[in-house]
This record gives C-alpha cells, sequence and structure tokens, in this order.
C-alpha cells in the first residue's frame, strides 16, 4: 500500500513503528471515548476484585480510532500477557487451537477483525469462549469422535470495523459490546497535544485545532498529518509548528478543506460525475471506482455518512446538497 494513502487500515512497517511510539502507555493518555473506557474499567476492576479473568468484549468502529490500543491497555491493567491475531490470518483451526492451548489463566487474546474470521475455524471459539473448552472432532465417519481439551480462562477482545457481520452465536458470546465514536475536534486536539510533545514538537496557534479538524474523526489520521508537520519543521529547522507547515502537510496529503482525502472525494465525485447524485449501490459504486466494496463500506463511508456528505436510502447511497456544494 502506498504511504501516502491517508487511510487504509494499518500501513507499512515504518508507519506501524510510528504508530506504535504513540501508542497511550496508560488510561490516563487514552483520551476520549468515555463511555467506553468507563464499561472497560469496569469489568478490569470487577475482574480484579472476583480474581477471575475479564469478560470477553467486543470492540467495533471504523479503522484507526483505538481500539487495539485500548486492548494493549486492558492487558496491560490486568497485568497478563497479550496475544494478539488477525481474523482472516487464521487459516486453519489448528492454528487457532495452538494458539488457546497457550494462553495462560487471565491472558488476554485480542482478534483484529474477527468479523473475517473463516465460519470453520469461528466454531471453535463457542465453546472456548463459553466454558473454556475445546472440542475436537479426530477421525472421519462411523469412527469420529470428540476430544475435549480444557482452557485456561482467558480474556477475548475482539475488534471489527463491521459488527453487523458477526454471526449470531459469536456476537452473543460477548459480554460487553462497545462502539466507538468518531473523536470530536476538540479531543483530537488534546492527543495532537499529547503526541507532539512526544515528538519534541510545539503546536502554536491554531495549527493543533487545523490538524483536528481535518483528521476525519481518526487518531490514526491526525497522527500521520502530525508526521507530516514534522518534516516540515525539520526542514525549516524549527520546531515550532506554525500554520504554514500544517497547511503544507495537508497540501502534500491532498486532504481538503472538509479533512477529506482523494478517496472520499473521488467517491463523491463519481457519484455526482456517473450517477446523477444517486440512488446508487454499493456494488455499482465499487465497481466504477475499482474499489474493493469493504474497503468502502468500512473505512471511506462511515464518515461521508456521518458528516452528512451521503446520505442512505432503502435504495441505495444519495449525495446530500452539501456534499454537491463541496464537489
Ligand atoms: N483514545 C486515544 N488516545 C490517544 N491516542 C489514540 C487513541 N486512540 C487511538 N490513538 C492513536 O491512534 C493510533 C491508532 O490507534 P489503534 O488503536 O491502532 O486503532 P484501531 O485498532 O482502532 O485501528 C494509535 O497508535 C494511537 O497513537
Ligand atoms: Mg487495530
Amino acid at each position: 500500500m502506498n504511504e501516502e494513502r491517508i487511510l487504509g487500515t494499518e500501513g507499512n512497517i515504518k508507519e506501524r513503528e510510528y504508530e506504535a511510539g504513540l501508542r497511550p502507555q496508560s488510561f490516563k493518555e487514552y483520551i476520549g471515548q468515555e463511555r467506553v473506557v468507563q464499561n472497560i474499567e469496569l469489568m478490569v476492576h470487577s475482574a480484579k476484585v472476583r480474581k477471575a479473568a475479564m469478560d470477553h468484549v467486543l470492540l467495533s468502529g471504523p479503522p484507526g480510532l483505538g481500539k487495539t490500543s485500548l486492548a494493549m491497555l486492558i492487558a496491560k491493567e490486568v497485568g497478563s500477557e497479550l496475544h494478539l491475531v488477525s481474523g482472516p490470518g487464521i487459516e486453519r483451526k489448528g492454528d487457532l487451537a495452538a494458539v488457546l492451548t497457550n494462553l495462560k489463566a487471565g491472558d488476554v487474546l485480542f482478534i483484529d477483525e474477527i468479523h473475517r474470521m473463516h465460519i470453520t475455524v469461528e466454531e471453535l471459539l463457542y465453546s472456548a469462549m463459553e466454558d473454556f473448552r475445546l472440542d475436537i472432532l479426530i477421525g472421519q465417519g462411523a469412527s469420529a469422535r470428540t476430544m475435549q481439551i480444557d482452557l485456561a480462562p482467558f480474556t477475548l477482545i475482539g475488534a471489527t470495523t463491521r459488527s453487523g457481520l458477526l454471526s449470531n452465536p459469536l456476537r452473543d458470546r460477548f459480554m460487553a459490546h462497545l462502539n466507538f465514536d468518531f473523536y470530536a475536534p476538540a479531543t483530537l486536539a488534546v492527543i495532537l497535544e499529547n503526541n507532539a510533545k512526544k515528538m519534541g514538537l510545539k503546536l502554536i496557534g491554531d495549527a493543533k485545532f487545523e490538524i483536528a479538524r481535518r483528521s476525519r474523526g481518526t487518531p490514526r489520521i491526525a497522527n500521520r498529518i502530525l508526521r507530516r508537520v514534522r518534516d516540515f519543521a525539520l526542514v525549516k529547522g524549527s520546531m515550532e509548528v506554525e500554520m504554514l507547515e500544517v497547511n503544507s502537510a495537508l497540501e502534500l496529503l491532498d486532504i481538503d478543506n472538509l479533512g477529506l482525502d482523494n478517496m472520499d472525494r473521488k467517491i463523491l465525485t463519481v457519484m455526482k460525475n456517473y450517477y446523477q447524485g444517486g440512488p446508487v449501490g454499493i456494488e455499482a459504486l465499487s465497481a466504477t471506482l475499482g474499489e474493493d466494496k469493504q474497503t468502502i463500506e468500512e473505512v471511506y463511508e462511515p464518515y461521508l455518512l456521518k458528516e452528512g456528505l451521503i446520505l442512505r436510502t432503502p435504495r441505495g447511497r444519495v449525495l446530500s446538497e452539501l456534499a454537491l456544494k463541496h464537489i
């Protein structure tokens, strides 16, 4: 994936390292998402009092809003090891069985993109989550039998960008379902201030508010803009960041006044020029744009819907007045 591409889920290795350096190290550094954090703190507390593993929890919301960071904090807070796996990355039942049997009491298993897990693999989770037990079928036909393996009591944290795509039996086994919202600019400004400090930058005047306002309500994007801003500051030879550096960075990243990137604008423009503003179905839109349907639905659309740029109707997506004015 192109590094300059502002969205997308995780980015390349260099970017992941940069991001890891900015991850909140304590709940105090984890800004915003108050409702989610309150729920988690209660669950962590309860687990400590009961001296048991914390309840399983499902975290859902668009990419870059802090799901992975929160899972890391939870593991730290309960003082146990975090095991990170990605749903689509587990191809066979045996792979998941190996992960599960390796867990120690109280460990946290984080499954990212849990809605993309293969259904036969997923089925293994049902008894694991409910009874901390693995049911494994051995042999075939008449001689087949199930073998049961006891697991250490663990906590499953599932992360998903599309909770609606989770199967019912899996969804039902999570004791808590927590939804992440886009961050308000004022909240992002606090995150930016903290991260600028970590990077030895000083954001002057309205600089942090301007970055916050144009970050699509997403800390990951705010951080990416901050990284470009730092580059301009280095060129200037001063770590004091003013609007000039912010605007240069945003221009380089092709982020417009509403905080929309190239792909956002392409979606709106295609809807206007090819479909007279809609309604248009997701299949048609995806084919015209040459962009994966899931990516449009999970990465781009949530923000465009939230900002009222596109509207959903029973017959498909339509452009709003605001969008028409914008493009
Ligand atoms: N609540 C928050 N407070 C401070 N920084 C955050 C917060 N949420 C996310 N971030 C920043 O955004 C980056 C991406 O967050 P991440 O947890 O990887 O998102 P997700 O897993 O939801 O895609 C993190 O590296 C971190 O720097
Ligand atoms: Mg993540």
